[in-house]
C-alpha cells in the first residue's frame, strides 16, 4: 500500500499530542514533518512540546519546524484553561534529544510540497498563521497540495464565542486567506468533531494501558475532564485527531461539498466560518468539503488501539 505523505501543522495542546501519537502510528500514512504553531499556547511550547510528543512514541525521525509566535494581525490569546501552562495540561514528558531544526514552517512546508510533487497532504490542527504565510510566500505551493485536512470552524456554534472556534477565532485572517486559496479544504468543525469523542469506557481503556504514552494522555486531560462536567460534553472530544484519522480513513466520515468565507469585520461574529452549503445562495470560491458525522466507534477504537500498542 503506498502511503500517503502527511504534513501535521499543529499548536500542541492536549488533543493536538492524542492527533501526533495517532498519526505516529497509522499504517496509511508517512508523517513528513510537522510545524508548531502559536495557539493553545505560546510558539515555544508547542514546538517543544511536538518534538516531545513525537520522541516518547519513537519517531525523533520526524522533523518539527518553528512556526508563527502570534496570528497575522490580531494579538495571539491562548487557551490554558483548557491546556495548561505548558501546552500539555501540565503533563512531563523526556526533552526530546533530536536536532533542533532551524528552518521555519512556511519555507520547510514549501520545500516538503516540492518534494511529494502534489501528493502532500497537509493537516493544520491549530491556528492557519503558518498556512497562510505559506500560500503569502510561495503562491506555487497552491498548486502543490493535494488538500489541506483542517480542524477548525463550525458551520453551526462556536467555542470562543456562540458562533466561532478556537482556531478560526485566534486567526480569522490566517483562514480567511487559506479558505481563499483555491487549495480544497476539508473542513472537520465542531459540527463534527464534537461527535468525535472518547466516552468513560474508552478513557478507562487507556487508563488501563501501563505504559508512558497512555499515562501522558491520563496526565494532561484532567481540565478536559473539568471541562466535560462543566459544558455536560457526552466525553473528551479528540477534535485534532479528526482531520488525521480522515486522512487514512475517509470513509468512516461524512461530508458535504460547500463554500465557507470567514468573518473578519464582525464584531458579534468575529472568526465565524459562514457556509452556504444549506442556502440557495452560494458563495463564489466554493473550495470546501465539511465535514458533519463521523462513525465514532470506529474513531474511538482506533484511538484506543493506538494507545494500546506502545
Ligand atoms: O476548538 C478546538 C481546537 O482548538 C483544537 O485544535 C484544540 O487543540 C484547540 O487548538
Ligand atoms: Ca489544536
Amino acid at each position: 500500500m503506498k502511503k500517503i505523505p502527511v504534513w501535521i501543522d499543529t499548536d500542541t495542546g492536549v488533543d493536538d499530542a492524542v492527533a501526533l501519537i495517532v498519526a505516529s502510528k497509522l499504517d496509511e500514512i508517512d508523517l513528513a514533518g510537522v510545524s508548531a504553531v502559536a495557539g493553545n499556547t505560546s510558539l515555544e511550547n508547542a514546538f517543544r512540546n511536538a518534538r516531545d510528543v513525537l520522541s516518547l512514541v519513537g519517531r525523533s525521525d520526524v522533523k518539527v519546524y518553528h512556526g508563527a509566535d502570534r496570528p497575522l494581525v490580531i494579538d495571539l490569546h491562548t487557551a490554558e484553561y483548557v491546556h495548561g501552562s505548558n501546552g500539555l495540561g501540565g503533563a512531563k514528558i523526556p526533552l526530546s534529544d533530536a536536532p533542533i531544526q532551524t528552518e521555519n514552517a512556511w519555507d520547510a512546508l514549501y520545500e516538503a510540497a516540492k518534494k511529494y510533487k502534489g501528493e502532500l497532504v497537509v493537516c493544520p490542527v491549530g491556528p492557519l498563521t503558518n498556512i497562510a504565510i505559506a500560500i503569502a510566500k510561495h503562491p506555487d505551493i497552491v498548486g502543490m497540495i493535494k488538500e489541506l485536512n483542517v480542524m477548525g470552524g463550525a458551520l453551526i456554534g462556536g467555542n470562543v464565542t456562540p458562533c466561532s472556534e478556537f482556531n478560526i477565532h485566534t486567526d480569522p485572517h490566517g483562514a480567511e486567506t487559506v479558505m481563499k486559496s483555491g487549495i480544497h479544504v476539508n473542513l472537520f468543525g465542531l459540527d463534527v468533531t464534537h461527535k468525535a469523542y472518547l466516552d468513560d469506557d474508552d478513557i478507562d481503556a487507556i487508563a488501563s494501558f501501563d505504559n508512558p504514552v497512555a499515562r501522558l494522555f491520563v496526565d494532561s486531560n484532567h481540565l478536559l475532564y473539568d471541562a466535560r462536567e462543566k459544558l455536560h460534553w457526552k466525553g473528551v472530544c479528540e477534535h485534532d485527531s479528526c482531520p488525521v484519522i480522515y486522512t487514512a480513513r475517509p470513509d468512516w466520515f461524512k461530508g458535504h461539498d460547500c463554500g465557507i468565507y470567514v468573518e473578519t469585520q464582525g464584531t458579534i461574529t468575529f472568526g465565524k466560518t459562514v457556509s452556504d452549503l444549506w442556502t440557495d445562495f452560494k458563495f463564489e470560491d466554493r473550495h470546501c468539503t465539511a465535514f458533519l458525522d463521523v462513525d465514532r466507534k470506529k474513531f474511538a477504537s482506533k484511538i484506543i488501539d493506538t494507545y494500546r500498542s506502545f
